[in-house]
């Protein structure tokens, strides 16, 4: 193994999420991967090979990279007159009723070009990367015609190549009914299930499937027929589901399977059973819960209860969450929805991958998995919850490579 090893991490106090044991640990990386980790005074001889590197973090905790499960991150334009209107008291089911909320993204992210949505979107993902993600799923969602969805899911896919950070696609045709399909829903869905998801899947641009199932949006009928294609396509689906109602969208995703349902404020105990039965992750936004002004928490004792793994996400919109910080996400979920510090971590890792059915690649500091981890500088691993506003992230580390480092942290040698 030796000829292969890039990278010698060394005097990390090494801890997967959750794990609160601080003991100093190397990890050894070959090609892309974790290929061992072992406590530093276990390490094994190196012969010097010109691929040999060393990099000393110099005592700095490490976690797995964050895993972002949840985001809108491809969008034109922004809403930032409609935080000013429901600062003023309208609701967001008032403002998208009336022609805002995500049709009048829709409106500005048609009219973008290219380019305009890739360099917007690639500069909120810098963000991201900044605080430690090194894998992000991104929606589509805000197109509701071929041409535009297909558009996003480009962009998406060229952030993912041009950016160092794994990007996984989902395509959400099921967002918002489109201005020119007014009243005509069903034949909306209709062109959802034998253009759009054909074509996108054809064209590689799809993931997994997801849709807004709720009252200003689509019933469990309209999301069942999405999900029927989806399934013949051989594709795995997800569903914002019980965010603002509950009208049986868990009960829907679970019967398909679904990797996640997310938002759940309004989940009953029949469907986190069925979450359990179905190994269906709990997705929690609470950046928009907050944004929202909501006032019922999704049932996290429900979950724990039922043994459903909860991960946490951003849910980065232009809308109800403009959040692009993971570490304030994870403080809101523990102060709004009172997760554990050791619950906030792993949701952010290792059941943020279980989301994307990803976790064989992704969440975990395991041998075989991507050498993607965070360097924080922190003397517990709880200071990267409690911080408001400050990001300890010295180094991230994706496929074995520093891909962002906090200013003259960096030290060689020993
Ligand atoms: O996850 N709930 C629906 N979709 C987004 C909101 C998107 C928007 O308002 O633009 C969400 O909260
Ligand atoms: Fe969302």
């Amino acid at each position: 193994m030796t000829q292969y090893l890039t990278a010698l991490w060394r005097n990390l106090n090494c801890s997967a999420a959750g794990d609160r044991a601080a003991s100093s640990m190397a990890i050894g990386i070959s090609d892309e991967r974790i290929a061992w980790i072992a406590p530093q005074a276990d390490l094994p001889a190196f012969e010097r090979a010109p691929e040999f590197a060393e990099y000393d973090g110099a005592g700095a905790w490490v976690t797995p990279g964050l895993v972002e499960c949840h985001t809108h991150l491809v969008f034109g334009g922004n809403r930032a007159d409609e935080f000013g209107r429901r600062l003023a008291g309208a609701s967001y089911e008032e403002i998208a009723r009336a022609g805002g909320g995500i049709v009048s993204t829709v409106n500005a992210t048609r009219a973008a070009s290219e380019d305009a949505l890739f360099a917007a979107a690639a500069g909120r993902l810098r963000c991201l990367i900044a605080e430690g993600v090194t894998a992000v799923e991104i929606k589509s969602g805000y197109g509701l015609d071929t041409q535009t969805e297909a558009k996003m899911l480009r962009v998406a896919r060229r952030l993912g190549r041009e950016l160092p950070v794994s990007v996984y696609t989902t395509f959400l045709g099921a967002h918002a009914l489109p201005a020119e399909y007014r009243g005509r829903p069903d034949e909306y869905i209709e062109l959802v299930c034998t253009d759009m998801l054909p074509t996108l899947a054809e064209q590689g641009l799809v993931d997994a499937v997801d849709a807004f199932c709720e009252n200003i949006a689509f019933s469990v009928a309209q999301c069942e027929r999405v999900f029927e294609t989806a399934a013949r396509l051989g594709l795995p689906v997800k569903l914002h589901a019980e965010q603002l109602s509950n009208i049986g969208a868990t009960q829907l995703a679970t019967r398909y399977g679904a990797l996640s349902t997310d938002h759940l404020e309004h989940a009953l105990e029949a469907d986190v059973a069925a979450m359990r039965r179905a190994g269906t992750v709990a997705v929690l936004l609470p950046a928009a819960y907050y944004c929202l002004r909501e006032t019922q928490p999704p049932p996290i004792d429900l979950f724990r209860r039922h043994g459903v793994p909860m991960a946490i996400s951003t849910d980065c919109n232009p809308g109800t969450a403009p959040a692009v910080s993971p570490l304030l996400t994870m403080n809101m979920a523990c102060t709004l929805f009172g997760l554990s510090i050791d619950e906030a971590l792993l949701a952010y890792t290792r059941h943020a991958a279980q989301a994307l059915g990803k976790s064989d690649l992704h969440g975990t500091l395991e041998a075989g998995r991507y050498a993607d981890f965070v360097l924080w500088d922190v003397d517990s691993l709880a200071e990267l919850v409690c911080w408001l506003g400050a990001s300890p992230c010295r180094a991230v580390i994706r496929h074995g490579r520093i891909v962002h480092e906090a200013p003259g942290m960096r030290e060689t040698g020993s």
